[in-house]
């Protein structure tokens, strides 16, 4: 007779964990995913299966597997310039704009807020590379954080296969910023030395880590339910300057879950912090459209 992986006393807890700990929400349907994901730790440590497992951290309590099943749990999938649009928007409009905005400190600080094996932070480092002349003087932070320690380690290591490169950077960003190491690919010590990569719980007192003119919080918030969004994103905006920017996912959105945030016409997936209403905003190039980079490079202001 066929008999369920899990019976639903284990499966709830185990969503529950899960929930509390990473904010990550799992219906049975998902249960799939817990037996392809929590394999490898099953594996290793030798429980026969997901239950044995289940059964484990029910009576130990151990914090270490705990820890690894939340890590195994995540979706950790990037790319560099991840869907292009949002770094095109970050080079043309929003870089130009605090750019204006921090003039009297020339101090910036971004923050990719959950980054992954690196992809990300390392895709802004290029752009801000770029505009080094342009950056003269300024002091540059870019905080990178994630909640899984593995993909972190992935991520200061800076070493990338070939496929992984080749998805969505441009072959002079790979020529001028990688080094090739055998089969796989090195970003540069000088752009590593820009990204200062940290764990971090997006659910947890986020105040350690300052605060941000730019963050970067895209593709996470999809896997958090509508509470546990709006908390998120207000913890975000208690660590952004009152005119900071928040890039989103494309399928992401502040709207309807928070007023923390106002939408900025014309640019997508870019937000402000908001009193309740949108802030005004400094007149800055609203161009998504690569041609326009030219116009850009030729204002001086980059
Ligand atoms: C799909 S990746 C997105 C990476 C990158 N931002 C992008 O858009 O390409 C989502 C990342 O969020 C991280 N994550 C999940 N829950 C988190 C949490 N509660 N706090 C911080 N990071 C979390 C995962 O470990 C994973 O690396």
């Amino acid at each position: 007779m066929w008999e369920p992986v899990l019976n639903d006393a284990d499966f709830g807890f185990i969503a529950a964990l899960l929930k509390e700990r990473s904010g990550y929400v799992i219906g049975p349907d998902k249960l799939y995913l817990l037996e392809t994901r929590l394999s490898a730790i099953m594996r290793e440590n030798g429980y026969r299966d997901l239950a044995a497992l289940i059964a484990n951290i029910r009576l130990s309590r151990s914090e270490p597997l705990i820890v690894a099943v939340v890590e195994a749990m995540t979706t950790n999938e990037t790319s560099f310039f991840r869907d292009h649009g949002p770094f095109t928007t970050f080079r043309n409009s929003v870089l130009p704009a605090v750019l204006e905005q921090r003039a009297a400190h020339r101090h910036l600080r971004i923050w990719s807020a959950a980054c992954s094996t690196g992809q990300e932070p390392y895709s802004l480092a290029m752009i801000l590379r770029e505009h080094q002349a342009a950056l003269q003087g300024w002091r540059i932070d870019i905080v990178a954080t994630d909640i899984c320690r593995r993909v972190l380690a992935r991520a200061e290591a800076g070493t990338y296969s070939t496929f992984e490169v080749q998805r969505g950077m441009p072959i002079q960003m790979l020529v001028k910023y990688f080094d090739q190491i055998g089969d796989t690919w090195r970003v540069r010590e000088e752009l590593r030395r820009m990204v200062d990569f940290r764990p971090c719980n997006l659910l947890t007192d986020l105040s350690a880590f300052g605060t941000f003119d730019v963050v970067f919080c895209r593709n996470v918030l999809i896997y958090f339910d509508q509470p546990t969004k709006r908390e998120v994103l207000a913890s975000i905006a208690r660590r952004m300057t009152p005119d900071g920017f928040l890039m989103l996912g494309g399928a992401e959105s502040a709207f309807g879950i928070t007023d923390a945030f106002g939408d900025i016409p014309g640019l997508r997936g870019v937000y402000r912090r908001t009193a309740g209403k949108v802030n005004p905003l400094p007149a800055f190039n609203k161009s998504t459209n690569p041609a326009d980079d030219r116009r850009t490079a030729n204002s001086g202001r980059i």
